[in-house]
């Protein structure tokens, strides 16, 4: 097309040149600039898409469990009573415990043959001398065990008295599976009645009265009390330290017990050389 001078007509723009190449007939492409009877709509639509999408993530973090308290998980155990334990490498209801390193034990009697780890053998020696000062005279039975020492405790005397391994199981843990092997447990007597040791009658004596009101204040906790979710006997000598990270988490993190106030207690039954 020329100009009014005889030149080449010169398009306003390119949009211009390009509508001049198509054919009129077919110049129906949707103008950019024009406005679109279809822009409102999607205004609306993802509007209402944005509200959908903030209502759903305030409902679920409403609703959401923390990250720190998982859900407990429950597992059929093996045990002969109900055993509540959600550790699935339990063995008859006891738990896979590591042998403390020789060089964390310390002696908590003067002939030095019975010890606990460092911190819980100064707890305990603490807890004898204020029990002392009451009146009352704390007896150690056993501390730290090792794996060979269960090994007997458990199969030898089991041969011995012709038990099956559940019934043994009920007062003494497998070898690898008791928590003497920690260095934090100890079997607690009263020197008044020696005849209670290693007894459920000892939950009568004074010592046991007075560990119940005041073992807490140095870190001591009864590792089975009654109805506890392993399935073990009640044994109310057997004390855990539970005073330091590590012993916590020994005797919690790892096992991720559930609450031990659920089950009905076992009857209780003698059961020495625990
Ligand atoms: N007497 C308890 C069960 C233990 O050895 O851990
Ligand atoms: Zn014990």
């Amino acid at each position: 097309m020329l100009n009014n001078r005889g030149f080449p007509k010169k398009p306003a723009n390119l949009e211009e040149e390009i509508e001049e190449d198509i054919p009129v007939a077919v110049r129906d492409t949707p103008d950019t600039k024009r406005p679109s009877k279809w822009k409102p709509v999607l205004l609306v639509v993802s509007l209402l898409g944005c509200g959908a999408i903030a209502i759903s993530l305030i409902l679920s973090g409403s609703t959401r469990k923390p990250i720190s308290s998982p859900e407990p998980t429950t597992t059929a155990s093996s045990t002969p009573s109900s055993s509540d334990t959600t550790d699935t490498n339990n063995l008859l209801g006891h738990l896979p415990y590591e042998e403390a390193p020789p060089s964390e034990l310390k002696p908590i009697t003067p002939d030095g043959k019975l010890k606990l780890r460092t911190a819980a053998a100064e707890k305990f020696k603490a807890m004898l001398a204020a029990a002392r000062a009451d009146g009352v005279i704390l007896i150690p039975i056993s501390g730290f065990r090792s794996v060979q020492d269960q090994q007997h405790l458990f199969f030898d005397i089991k041969a011995q008295r012709g038990q099956v391994a559940t019934k043994r199981a009920e007062v003494s843990a497998p070898p690898g599976y008791s928590e003497h092997h920690t260095g934090y447990a100890v079997d607690i007597g009263d020197s008044r009645t020696p005849a209670t040791n290693l007894s459920p009658s000892f939950a009568q004596t004074a010592a046991f009265k007075w560990l119940e009101k005041n073992a807490a204040h140095y870190s001591f906790e009864l590792s089975f009390p009654p109805g506890n979710p392993q399935g073990v006997n009640y044994e109310p000598w057997h004390w855990r330290f539970v005073g330091d990270s590590h012993s916590l988490e020994t005797f919690y993190k790892a096992h991720n017990l559930i609450d031990r106030t659920t089950n009905e207690s076992p009857t209780p039954s003698p059961s020495p050389s625990n």
